[in-house]
């Protein structure tokens, strides 16, 4: 059979973000600005990074400005143009040239599987990645890249893990898994529970907002009832997907920030501005002063 490869990154935001009200009433959480960038942006760079050439934004009705960052501004263009500022003009333009990007809609957010399954004409028959844009991972070797080439070797589904301590874990997705012993970053996944209760976590190895999924995904998401919190959830789909195929957990390297939260978008802004180039120094000497 041909090597499969990962060429598209499918983005849900079609989320209420609710828990970033009321910043999130009128703005889509994933366009909520770290540093100087929108959340999705981050995103976008990390999947094209990873070889994605097409980008496939899940949106809902009043999200429309997440299309408008990533195409061409003539207006802004020929402004910047005329005023000669041709720094800000490279910025400008290299947003609308990071890749191909290409949207369907979320009518009501039933859900990340249910979500990811707008996608499905899009995608076709091939594996894509998705990535939730509210999990910003800060790595050396962008995370989604770290994946594809995990998937490049095990032609099979691949889901983002991490280890999360204690009790938080009850806030993820958690895997039943057991390292390979080839590649112990690679996790054999037997079982994933949505959201354990304290105490009934089958490991601490959480699933974050990244994945590669097989195609299959799609008919397993047309096939399962509303899980966990009555949403058609991603997990229950991957759990359907797994009587047919291998699916594995990856354990990357890097950091993540959950910047869907304000407290994680908060800790991430103050990390992102130290490393930022021209802002890092002078905003390092501030905090320094800062009477805290
Ligand atoms: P979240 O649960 O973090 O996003 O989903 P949310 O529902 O918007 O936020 P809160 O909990 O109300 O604050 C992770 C990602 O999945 C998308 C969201 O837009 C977010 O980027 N999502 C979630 C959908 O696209 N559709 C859904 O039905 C649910």
């Amino acid at each position: 059979m041909a090597t499969m490869k990962v060429r598209k990154a499918v983005f849900p935001a079609a989320g209420m973000g609710t828990r970033f009200l009321p910043a999130t009433k009128v703005t889509p959480k994933e366009m909520l600005t770290l540093v100087d960038k929108p959340l999705i942006q981050y995103g976008v760079e990390e999947a094209v990074a990873a070889g994605c050439e097409e980008i496939i934004l899940v949106t809902s009705r009043g999200k429309s400005i997440m299309e408008d960052h990533f195409d061409k501004s003539a207006e802004l263009e020929a402004s910047l143009e005329a005023k000669g500022k041709t720094a800000l003009l490279e910025i400008a333009r290299a947003v609308s040239k990071l890749a191909k990007i290409n949207s369907t809609r979320q009518a009501e957010a039933l859900g990340l599987g249910h979500a990811v399954l707008q996608a499905k004409s899009l995608v076709g028959n091939e594996p894509f990645a998705v990535i939730l844009p509210d999990d910003i991972v800060d790595a050396q070797v962008p995370c989604m890249k770290q994946m594809v080439e995990a998937f490049n070797e095990t032609q099979a589904s691949i889901l983002g893990s991490e280890i999360v301590e204690g009790d938080a874990i009850s806030a993820y997705g958690c895997l039943a898994c057991t390292p390979d012993p080839k590649n112990p970053k690679l996790l054999a996944v037997s079982d994933m529970v949505e959201k354990p209760k304290p105490g009934t976590q089958p490991s601490q190895n959480a699933i974050i907002g990244r994945y590669i999924l097989t195609p299959r995904i799609f008919d397993m998401l047309e096939t399962i009832t509303p899980g966990a919190g009555g949403e058609l959830q991603l997990t229950d789909g991957i759990k359907a997907l797994m009587q047919y195929e291998k699916v594995y957990g990856f354990t990357y390297e890097g950091k993540r920030h959950d910047a869907g939260d304000k407290l994680g978008f908060l800790k991430a802004t103050v990390e992102f501005a130290l490393k930022n180039e021209q802002l890092g120094d002078k905003f390092r000497a501030w905090l320094k002063e800062f009477p805290l």
